[in-house]
């Protein structure tokens, strides 16, 4: 089954939510999507560090993967405060993201960093979910393209189309993440999904670039979620606070879900 087959919806909660607070999420999201076939949808939950052992006693991976928040580059050693591919292995865990805009923004992460790390994930076995996006500056200096552009090709250095298998890409515009953020129109959207599908199929050729799904960040909410889904190279959605509330993330997953299956209906891969 083709990749891009699937609908992709996920949420990262952040430095929200305490174990308990993600153990019950993640059963009431369970119970809320058990009839939707995983053939379909790729439903993933990235829970804040303390929560991951209990969250992956909580749900099993066909249901909900898993994912952290970020991950050191190296396997051990002298990094106090990190946390390494082996212990996130060892939970049990299906990806982890990489680049989310607050790392870059709030925690100066380059994209030498997210290299680094993205390379250390997919050799571990791990998804990567690397996300990219341009400030609200770099988009009034016109340059948002560009920024896209050397954002997947200095994060994705050196990687393969085999290891690119497991990578996911995740289109996060700066501004419009967050509280203060203002969501980007489906139209804007689905043009710089076109920029970032057509610079994956630069790397890693026309076949293994198609094939990564390309999810969009950034506001996403009841409103907007249906009319972002009908874009042909939108993947998926990423959805933050919107998505926190199971019942409400629920209801966002089954009023996309139909019209996904539209998509493919008229368009198919
Ligand atoms: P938001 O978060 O949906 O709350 O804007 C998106 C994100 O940071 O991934």
């Amino acid at each position: 089954m083709a990749r891009l087959d699937k609908l992709y919806m996920g949420t990262n909660t952040k430095m929200y939510k305490t174990i308990q607070e993600t153990r019950n999420f993640l059963l009431r999201l369970y119970e809320l999507t058990k009839d939707l076939s995983r053939d379909e949808i790729e439903l993933f939950v990235i829970p804040s560090y303390t929560a991951l052992s209990a969250a992956r006693n909580t749900v099993g991976s066909r249901q909900i993967k898993l994912g952290a928040q970020n991950m050191c580059w190296e396997d051990q050693g002298q990094f106090t405060g990190e946390i390494s591919p082996l212990m996130l292995k060892e939970i049990g865990l299906d990806m982890v993201m990489i680049g989310h805009s607050e790392r870059r923004h709030i925690f100066g992460e380059s994209d030498e960093e997210e290299n680094l790390k993205v390379t250390a994930a997919l050799r571990h076995g791990f998804t990567a979910l690397l996300c990219i996006g341009e400030t609200q500056e770099q988009k009034d200096n016109g340059i948002s393209d560009e920024t896209l552009r050397t954002q997947l090709k200095c994060g994705l250095k050196g990687i393969t189309p085999g290891m690119a298998l497991k990578l996911w890409v995740a289109y996060e515009p700066v501004w419009a993440i967050g509280v203060n953020g203002k969501p980007a129109s489906a139209e804007y959207a689905d043009e710089k999904h076109t920029v970032i599908k057509t610079c994956l199929k630069e790397l890693f050729g026309e076949e293994a670039g198609r094939d990564i799904p390309v999810l969009y960040g950034g506001s996403v909410n009841n409103g907007n979620a249906a009319e972002l889904i009908q874009k042909n190279n939108i993947d998926g959605l990423f959805t933050g606070r919107s998505a926190w509330d199971a019942d409400n993330f629920n209801s966002i997953i089954r009023s996309v879900l139909p019209l996904f299956r539209k998509r493919k209906e008229k368009f198919g891969q």
